[in-house]
């Protein structure tokens, strides 16, 4: 008996041993990105222009960075909140954990220097050496090109400054240990030849994250083979459910028989000033799609998107919209 407690004893100090190992394995190890960059970025009126549309219609980071007001269709943003952060995503919408987003503001940001932003904008590690939940899409934005990176840290310099410090992130356990092997190294990117429309479009598609909701996924990965077929669900905090839509151009299911002129007017019917009081009732379900912002995309930059669309994989995939609350 004392000899087989006297293994069990040995068993736990070396199970115990090897968790602790683990763990510092992976607070030395990772997150593995490369060192914080030297650098100064000038803000030319290109950059603040091009920063603007990103960061509003394309990578829309105001979206995520800002306060939605969910009473309306697609949660516009309350005016005087962009970037101040705050928005979270917990279990209510099928979260591990509760992650919140920072105040992206010069008052939160202001003392991180410009390569700290473009490290966490592009490898996903904040300003505080934190790994950061890939919810926060730097696994995209890490291909975008050079010159749009800095383009976007330019423009974030100009968002007005507003004290709020939203709770720190917390994910359930192991996640929050796994969450630290996320991080990326930056891959350096050529800019976008922008006459090639169909790689224009792909560029667009990725910085705008479409992926990332269209596809779904089982434990935080995307299903292979299901790329733009729909069917991720979004759980609302009152359980009705909304599903994203197949975008792939299989005809019965997909967008194929929607022409561009149909696929760019669905994007700018929601460009309207009217369009931010839409209730979800008007539509008759509510989106977590943050069509409002898209819909301030050039319409060649839409057209462009749907060029690239019609060159993905058609996907058979009936998806049932939305569920509405019991
Ligand atoms: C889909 C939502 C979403 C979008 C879009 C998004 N972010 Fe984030 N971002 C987050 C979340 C959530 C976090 C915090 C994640 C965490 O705590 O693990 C974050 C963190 C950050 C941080 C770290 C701040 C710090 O305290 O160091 C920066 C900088 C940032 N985001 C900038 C951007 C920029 C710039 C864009 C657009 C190019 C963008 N974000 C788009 C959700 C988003
Ligand atoms: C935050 C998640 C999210 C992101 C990001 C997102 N979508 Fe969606 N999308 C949805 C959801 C949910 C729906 C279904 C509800 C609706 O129609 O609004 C949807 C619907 C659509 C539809 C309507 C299809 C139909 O049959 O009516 C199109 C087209 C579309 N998305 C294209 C895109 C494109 C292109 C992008 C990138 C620019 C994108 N989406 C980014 C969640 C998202």
């Amino acid at each position: 008996m004392k000899k087989i407690l006297r293994i069990v004893a040995w068993g736990a100090g070396v199970v115990v041993a090897l968790i602790v190992l683990g763990v510092g394995f992976l607070y030395v190890r990772y997150p593995s990105v490369d060192p914080v960059r030297d650098l100064s970025v000038s803000a030319t009126p290109e950059r603040l222009a091009r920063g603007a549309y990103l960061a509003n219609h394309v990578a829309v980071c105001v979206d995520c960075h800002s306060t939605r007001n969910w009473e309306y269709f697609a949660g516009p943003i309350v005016p005087g909140t962009e970037g101040k952060g705050g928005e979270v995503f917990d279990e209510s919408f099928g979260f591990p954990g509760a992650i919140h987003a920072h105040n992206i503001t010069p008052a939160a940001l202001g003392s991180a220097t410009d390569g700290i932003l473009y490290r966490a904008i592009t490898s996903g590690v904040d300003k505080d050496g934190n790994a950061l939940f890939p919810l926060m899409p730097y696994t995209r934005y890490n291909s975008m090109s050079e010159e749009d990176v800095l383009s976007v840290i330019a423009y974030v310099r100009t968002l007005k400054p507003i004290e709020n410090t939203p709770p720190a992130t917390k994910l359930d356990f192991p996640l929050n240990l796994i969450v630290r092997t996320i991080p990326m190294k930056r891959t350096p990117q050529p800019e976008p030849d922008t006459s090639n429309i169909y790689e224009y479009g792909k560029y667009l598609t990725n910085a705008a994250s479409c992926t990332e909701c269209h596809t779904k996924q089982v434990k935080g990965e995307p299903i292979a083979g299901m790329e733009f077929a729909g069917g991720f669900e979004f759980p609302f905090p009152d359980k009705s459910v909304v599903r994203s839509a197949n975008i792939t151009p299989d005809e019965e299911t997909g967008i194929g028989s929607w022409s561009e002129t149909n696929f760019v007017e669905k994007f700018k019917y929601f460009d309207a000033p009217e369009a931010k009081t839409l209730k979800a009732a008007d539509i008759g379900y509510q989106s977590m799609m943050p069509w409002l912002m898209y819909a301030g995309m050039t319409e060649r930059d839409l057209s462009a998107i749907y060029k690239f669309l019609r060159t993905v994989k058609p996907v058979k995939n009936h998806v049932e919209k939305y569920t509405p609350a019991k």
